[in-house]
């Protein structure tokens, strides 16, 4: 069957990276004109009571990795999950305020959810395989979107482990455990998975952070290698992980967002002094 999942994108090559000597004035010119995937308005959540998120308003740009950032407890993963509406799976949860990508309120009465977590793809801080054979793994979403044809589905597999920059380590073993590979193998599975329904969006939830430094290294390469392509959220407590693969970060502090902008400035000339106090690491 013709599936939705179309698979043309996934090889493209990345246009060729941006120079990195801009002035600032360049930068600025770039974001007012970068075309916005995710837009998250006036949005508050509360759990049960406790009021998580605080009228947060930010624009995500498309295909360029923004970070979130800041200390413990203070809404990252909240509003992350509230990006493919993973919230709604914790009883008690209420968001106001809404949240489009391309322009599409995705709380919107009607919204599929599966279809919305196809576009919306998520990565988690622990990896988290099923107890399946790799290849079992990566097939897992494109055959819940319908795909049986097993020349279609080798083609995926390979590609998106070959995206996650995990095929040469596992062609020869396909057929075995996923359980069985090492952490950093296991998460880079885990991106395999996300890709394989060829998501516009990938949110990352502290991807690295159960990871020793040379797996975290080839995370970070990947986002690198990803993020032309893609849509990238990233939540980090590492501030030097949000410096080297972002674009733009964002800080927040007990539940709201106080200062967002290109990543460079933002380390280098924060706005706000909670922001300057947070990076130079006076809390957190
Ligand atoms: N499922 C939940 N139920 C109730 N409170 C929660 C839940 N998840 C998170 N919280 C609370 O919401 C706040 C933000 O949490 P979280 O988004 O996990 O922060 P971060 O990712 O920045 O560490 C914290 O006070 C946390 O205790
Ligand atoms: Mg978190």
């Amino acid at each position: 069957m013709k599936s939705s999942v179309a698979h043309k994108e996934i090889e493209a090559p990345s246009p060729t990276s941006e120079t990195k000597t801009k002035t600032e004035e360049d930068a600025r010119v770039d974001v007012a004109t970068k075309k916005i995937k995710i837009n998250v308005q006036n949005v508050e959540l509360f759990y049960g009571t406790f009021k998580a998120l605080h009228g947060i308003n930010i624009a995500i740009p498309a295909r360029e990795v923004t970070a979130f950032i800041g200390p413990s407890g203070c809404g990252k993963s909240t509003l992350l999950r509230s990006i493919n509406r993973m919230n709604d799976l914790i009883d008690g949860v209420s968001l106001t305020g809404s949240i489009t990508i391309d322009d599409q309120d995705i709380y919107a009465q009607g919204v599929d959810l599966i279809e919305l977590r196809k576009r919306v793809g998520m990565v988690f801080q622990k990896s988290n395989p099923f107890p399946k054979s790799i290849y079992d793994n990566v097939a897992y979403g494109p055959r819940i979107h319908g795909i049986k044809d097993k020349d279609v589905l080798d083609d995926i597999v390979h590609k998106s482990l070959m995206r996650a920059d995990l095929w040469r380590e596992v062609q020869d073993r396909l057929h075995t455990s996923a359980l069985d590979l090492s952490g950093g193998q296991q998460q880079r599975l885990c991106i395999a998975r996300a890709l394989a329904v060829n998501p516009e969006v990938l949110l990352m939830d502290e991807p690295a952070s159960a990871l020793d430094p040379r797996s975290t290294s080839k995370i970070e390469d990947l986002i690198g290698e990803l993020r032309h392509d893609y849509t990238i959220v990233i939540v980090t407590h590492n501030m030097q992980q949000a410096a080297r693969v972002s674009d733009s970060t964002a800080f927040f502090y007990e539940g709201s967002l106080v200062e967002v902008g290109r990543t460079k400035e933002l380390f280098t000339k924060p706005r706000e002094k909670q922001t300057e106090d947070y990076i130079t690491g006076r809390f957190g």
